[in-house]
C-alpha cells in the first residue's frame, strides 16, 4: 500500500523542448493528494538529475540524438527504480519523454522472471538507429527493452534483454514506421491498433490483454504515453496523432487493469506543458492514475 514517485525531467529523447516540465505539471495537478485519498502512503522521491549537453550533441552521426546524456540519466533512473522495488513499494515514474522507459524497465525487470509490459501509445517506439526517421531516442525504448539497439542503451543495469517480445501488448497504435512493422511481425509482438479498439471495444481489448499477460507473466509494467489518447483529450504532447483513444475509453482501460490486479509498476510520459492547454494533459494523467489505483465514483 505504498507508492514511490520519481520524476524524470527528460526532454533529450525528442525535439520538442518542454516535456522536461512534465513531472512538475503532474505534481501541480494534485497527484499526491489524489492517491493519498485512496489510502496509499506516498513517497515522492523527487526528480532524477538530467545532464545538460550542448546542442552539438543533438547532431549525432549515429542517428541517436543525445545518446550519452540519455544513457546516463536512464542509468540513474534504473538504480532509483531498483531501490524502490527492493523496498517493496510500487514504482510510479513521471516523464519526461518516452526514452525514460529504458531506465524504468532496467530497474524493474530483473526482479521478475517474466515481466509483462502494456505499452499504451499511438506509436510502437520500436525503432533503432537504422530505422528511425528522426534519430529521437523516445521512438526506440521498446526495441531497446527487447535487446535491439545501441549497446549503451540495451545494457543499462548490466543485463539484456529486459523484456520478452511475447510479453508485450501495445494498445492504441496508429502510427508505425516501416521498420517497426517488420519488427512487430518478426518478433510476434501483440498489438491492438485503433482498428481493434473500434471494432471490439475497449472492454474486450483490455480483457484479452489481461488474459494474455496473466497466464505467462509474474508482474506487468504499464507504460502510458499520453499521446495514446486523442489529441482533443490530451493536447499537451510533442507527437500527437489524430484518431486516438478517448478519455472515457482510457478510464475504462485503467479500471479494468485495476480490477485485474496485474499491474506492478507504471509510468506516465510525454506530457509537455508548453504545448498544453492550462495543464489539461497532466490533469488527464492524474485522473487516469486515480482509476488505475482504485478510485470509484460510488
Ligand atoms: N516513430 C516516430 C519516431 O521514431 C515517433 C516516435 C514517437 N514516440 C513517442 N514516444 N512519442 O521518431
Ligand atoms: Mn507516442
Ligand atoms: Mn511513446
Ligand atoms: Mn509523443
Amino acid at each position: 500500500n505504498q507508492i514511490s514517485i520519481i520524476g524524470m525531467p527528460m526532454d533529450l529523447g525528442q525535439s520538442r523542448r518542454g516535456v522536461d516540465m512534465g513531472p512538475s505539471a503532474i505534481r501541480y495537478a494534485g497527484v499526491v493528494e489524489r492517491l493519498e485519498k485512496l489510502g496509499y502512503k506516498i513517497h515522492d522521491k523527487g526528480d532524477i538529475e538530467i545532464g545538460r549537453p550542448g546542442m552539438a550533441e543533438a547532431e549525432s552521426d549515429t542517428n541517436l540524438k543525445f545518446l550519452k546524456a540519455v544513457t546516463e540519466a536512464n542509468t540513474k533512473l534504473a538504480s532509483a527504480v531498483n531501490d524502490i522495488v527492493e523496498s517493496g513499494s510500487f514504482p510510479l515514474v513521471f516523464g519526461g519523454d518516452h526514452s525514460i522507459a529504458i531506465g524504468t524497465l532496467a530497474g524493474i525487470s530483473k526482479h521478475y522472471d517474466n515481466l509483462g509490459v502494456i505499452w499504451y501509445d499511438a506509436h510502437g517506439d520500436l525503432n533503432t538507429s537504422e530505422t528511425s526517421p528522426s534519430g529521437n531516442i523516445h521512438g526506440m525504448p521498446l526495441a531497446v527493452s527487447i535487446g535491439i539497439g545501441h549497446p549503451a542503451l540495451t545494457n543499462i543495469a548490466d543485463y539484456c534483454p529486459k523484456v520478452k517480445p511475447e510479453n508485450i501488448v501495445i494498445i492504441g497504435a496508429r502510427s508505425l514506421d516501416e521498420g517497426e512493422r517488420l519488427l512487430i511481425r518478426d518478433k510476434g509482438i501483440k498489438v491492438y491498433t485503433m482498428h481493434e479498439i473500434d471494432r471490439l471495444g475497449m472492454t474486450k481489448v483490455m480483457e484479452e490483454a489481461v488474459k494474455y499477460l496473466k497466464e505467462k507473466t509474474d508482474g506487468v509494467h504499464l507504460s502510458l504515453d499520453l499521446d495514446g489518447l486523442d489529441p482533443s483529450d490530451a493536447p499537451g504532447v510533442g507527437t500527437p496523432v489524430l484518431g486516438g483513444i478517448s478519455y472515457r475509453e482510457s478510464h475504462l482501460a485503467m479500471e479494468i487493469l485495476e480490477e485485474s490486479k496485474i499491474i506492478t509498476s507504471a509510468e506516465f510520459v510525454e506530457i509537455n506543458p508548453i504545448l498544453d492547454e492550462k495543464n489539461k494533459t497532466a490533469e488527464v494523467a492524474v485522473a487516469l492514475m486515480g482509476s488505475l489505483f482504485g478510485e470509484k465514483l460510488l
